[in-house]
C-alpha cells in the first residue's frame, strides 16, 4: 500500500481527483467503482469542476457502485442511486446506460447480487474503485467477519455502521436498513487498482490498525494489504495515529 498524507480533506481530494482524471485520459472507457459516504464527496465535487472547466469527459467512462441499502428504491434521498445522481452523475457527461448500481428492490437481492457480481465481469473488471472505511473497518458493506473470498452479496450491516450511518436517518438508527447489497471482499480486491481513502480524526484508529497491525478477518480493510496497487490517502487528521502512534487518546 503506498500512503500519501495531505494537509487536510480538499488537498486529499483533490490529489484523488487528480488520479481519476489522469486514468481517464490514459483510458476514455475507464470502468470506475464508485462509492458513497462523506469521505468521497470533495472528490466527486471535483471531478465535477473538472468535468465543467476543463472539459474532462466521462461520455466513454462506465461506473459501478460498491453498495446499495437494500430495500431502498432509487428516489429515496437516503439512497446510494440517489446519492449519485445527486453528487455527481448529473453533473458529469456519464451516459446514464453506463452506470451501474445494484437493485435494492429486486425480489431476490441474492440474486441481484449475483447479476451484478456477473455485470461487473462482463464489462472486464473494474480499472480503478474508489474505497471508503468504516471507523470498524468495514469496506463496502463488508464488516468484520466477511470473508475475503466473497462475491457480490447480500450482507447484515454492523452495530457500529447502524450507528455510524444514523447521522443520514434523522439520527436514528432504527431507520437505517439492516442490510445491503455490496461489492464482495474478492470482488473489491479484483479491481486492477484502488483509491482508499480516509479523512478525519475518527478515521486515525482504525487507519493505525490498517497500517501496523495484522491481517484480520476482524479488519476487512487489512485485506488489502494483499492488493498489489493501493493508493491510501489521508488527510492529517486520518493519519494522526500513524504519525503520532503513542500519542495518548482523550477519554470517548
Ligand atoms: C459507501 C461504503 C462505505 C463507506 C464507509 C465510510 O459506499 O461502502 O464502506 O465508504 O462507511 O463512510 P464515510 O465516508 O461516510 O465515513
Amino acid at each position: 500500500m503506498q500512503v500519501y498524507v495531505y494537509d487536510n480533506y480538499e488537498a486529499l481530494s483533490i490529489a484523488a481527483a487528480k488520479i481519476v482524471a489522469e486514468a481517464l485520459k490514459q483510458n476514455p472507457a475507464l470502468k470506475l467503482g464508485f462509492s458513497t459516504g462523506s469521505t468521497p464527496l470533495g472528490l466527486y465535487a471535483e471531478l465535477v469542476r473538472l468535468h465543467k472547466s476543463e472539459g474532462l469527459s466521462f461520455s466513454k467512462a462506465f461506473g459501478f457502485n460498491l453498495d446499495e441499502y437494500l430495500g431502498l428504491p432509487a428516489c429515496d434521498e437516503q439512497s446510494y442511486h440517489f446519492f449519485m445522481q445527486e453528487q455527481l452523475y448529473r453533473h458529469i457527461d456519464i451516459p446514464p446506460e453506463n452506470s451501474f448500481i445494484p437493485d435494492a428492490t429486486a425480489k431476490d437481492p441474492t440474486a441481484e447480487a449475483a447479476r451484478y457480481e456477473g455485470l461487473i465481469s462482463a464489462h472486464g473488471g473494474i480499472d480503478l474503485q474508489i474505497l471508503g472505511v468504516g471507523t470498524n473497518g468495514h469496506i463496502g458493506f463488508n464488516e468484520p467477519g466477511s470473508p475475503w473470498d466473497s462475491p457480490c452479496r447480500v450482507a447484515d450491516l454492523a452495530y457500529d455502521t447502524l450507528v455510524a450511518n444514523a447521522r443520514f436517518f434523522d439520527n436514528d438508527m432504527e431507520k437505517v436498513p439492516k442490510q445491503a447489497i455490496t461489492m464482495g471482499i474478492a470482488t473489491i480486491l479484483a479491481a486492477k487498482r484502488i483509491i482508499f481513502m480516509a479523512s478525519g480524526q475518527a478515521k486515525a484508529e482504525i487507519i493505525g490498525k490498517i497500517l501496523k497491525g495484522e491481517q484480520t478477518l476482524n479488519i476487512p480493510a487489512t485485506a488489502l494489504q494483499n492488493h498489489p496497487d493501493v493508493a491510501l490517502l489521508l488527510d492529517k487528521a486520518a493519519a494522526l495515529d500513524v504519525l503520532l502512534p503513542n500519542r495518548s487518546r482523550p477519554p470517548m
